[in-house]
């Protein structure tokens, strides 16, 4: 309760879809999954749906915006690097990653 009041202040105004289920969201089966992989793997450091930072920029709307925030395009060479070989302050998540995981979480972050 306390965590999704907070969630939805750092969010600010406008609906608070990180306390929307999957379905809410209108998320596939793949995009689904990639959300948990997100969950499990992205969340403790990334929000999804603010622009606010935690200990890694927030990524709400990531590939609609015309730039990462490193200043990279935002495209999905750009963002697969990051993820396989870290970036700055962010650890590389590849060797722990599946392709199948990789391409679900892929999904997932091109409906931010
Ligand atoms: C331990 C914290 C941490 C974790 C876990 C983490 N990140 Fe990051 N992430 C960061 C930090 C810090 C930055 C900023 C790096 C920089 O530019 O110096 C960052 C940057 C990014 C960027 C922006 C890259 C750019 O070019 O601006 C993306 C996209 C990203 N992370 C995605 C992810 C995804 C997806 C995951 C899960 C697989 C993840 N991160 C896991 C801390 C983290």
């Amino acid at each position: 309760m306390m965590a999704a009041l907070v969630a939805f202040l750092v969010a600010g105004c406008g609906p608070n879809r990180a306390g929307e289920s999957d379905a809410q969201l209108g998320l596939n089966a793949e995009q689904s999954v990639g959300r948990a992989v997100f969950n499990e793997r992205c969340a403790s450091c990334h929000y999804p749906y603010s622009s606010s930072s935690l200990h890694g920029p927030g990524l709400d709307k990531l590939y609609r915006k015309k730039y990462l925030p490193s200043g990279l395009p935002a495209n999905d060479r750009f963002v697969t690097q990051t993820i396989l070989s870290g970036r700055g302050m962010m650890p590389a998540e590849g060797a722990t990653l599946s392709d199948e995981q990789l391409r679900e979480l892929i999904a997932y972050l091109h409906t931010l």
